[in-house]
C-alpha cells in the first residue's frame, strides 16, 4: 500500500506493517483523514496505540506525514478500495465528518465502502461516524435523513449502534479534528455521532 512521509511516497508492505503494529493492542484507523491532525493527536497521546489515517488525497497530509511518530502511518488510498494490508487490524474505526465519494459511500451502502469497512475490523472494533448538515445538505439529505440511512447501512452490514447523539459547539470544539473547530464556528454547526461496535457474525444487537 502507499504510505507518505513529507513530499515522499513509499510502498509499505504486510510485513513491514506487522512489525511496526507489533506491541500495540489498540490499532485506530482513521478514514478520510484530511490533514491528519487527528491522528497525530491520537498518537501523541495513546504512545501504546497505533494511529493510521487514510486519505484519498496526499496534498494535505504532507505537512503532518513530516513529523516523526512512531506510532502514527499515513495511507493513500481510496476508502472505496482500502488496502488489503489493513485488514483485520484495527480495534477502532472512525470517520470524522466525511464529504464527496465517503460520504456518499455511506449513504448508498456503496459496497467497497461496506466490505473494506468490514475487512478492516473484527467482532469488537468500534466504530465512531460523525456527520454535519453542510455535507449532507451537499449530498442531498438533511441531518436527520442522511443519519439515519447511514446507520441503517451500517446496522445491515454488521455494525450495532446507538442512537444518533446530537454534538453540540462544545463537543466540536474539544473535538480534535480540523473540520470539527472549523464547523463549530461555522454558520452550520449542526452535527451527530453515530458510535457503536462491529458485531459477531449473526449478532444484530449492541
Ligand atoms: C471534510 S474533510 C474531513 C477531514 C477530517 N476527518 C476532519 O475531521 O478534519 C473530508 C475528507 O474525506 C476525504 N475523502 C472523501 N472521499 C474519500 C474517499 N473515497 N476515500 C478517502 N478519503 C476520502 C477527503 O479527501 C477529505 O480529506
Amino acid at each position: 500500500m502507499e504510505i507518505i512521509r513529507g513530499k515522499m511516497s513509499l510502498e509499505m508492505d504486510a510485513g513491514t506493517l506487522s512489525t511496526s503494529i507489533s506491541g500495540c493492542r489498540h490499532v485506530l484507523i482513521d478514514l478520510g483523514t484530511g490533514d491528519g491532525r487527528f491522528v497525530r493527536r491520537q498518537a501523541e497521546q495513546h504512545p501504546a496505540a497505533f494511529v493510521i489515517g487514510v486519505d484519498a488525497c496526499r496534498e494535505n497530509l504532507r505537512v503532518v506525514s513530516r513529523a516523526k511518530l512512531p506510532n502514527a502511518l499515513f495511507v493513500i488510498a481510496n476508502a472505496q478500495s482500502l488496502p488489503a494490508e489493513l485488514y483485520g487490524l484495527a480495534t477502532q474505526v472512525t470517520i470524522n465528518f466525511p464529504w464527496g465519494s465517503l460520504l456518499e459511500g455511506l449513504l448508498q451502502a456503496e459496497h467497497g465502502l461496506m466490505a473494506g469497512l468490514s475487512a478492516v475490523s473484527r467482532p469488537g472494533t468500534l466504530l465512531e461516524v460523525r456527520l454535519n448538515a453542510g455535507a449532507l445538505a451537499e449530498a442531498g439529505t438533511s441531518l436527520e435523513k442522511g443519519t439515519a440511512l447511514v446507520r441503517d447501512n451500517l446496522l445491515s452490514h454488521g455494525f450495532g449502534l446507538r442512537a444518533p447523539a446530537m454534538l453540540d459547539i462544545n463537543n466540536l470544539r474539544n473535538y480534535p479534528t480540523t473540520w470539527s473547530r472549523r464547523l463549530a464556528v461555522g454558520r452550520d454547526p449542526r452535527s451527530v455521532a453515530l458510535s457503536g461496535a462491529r458485531l459477531a457474525l449473526n449478532n444484530t444487537s449492541v
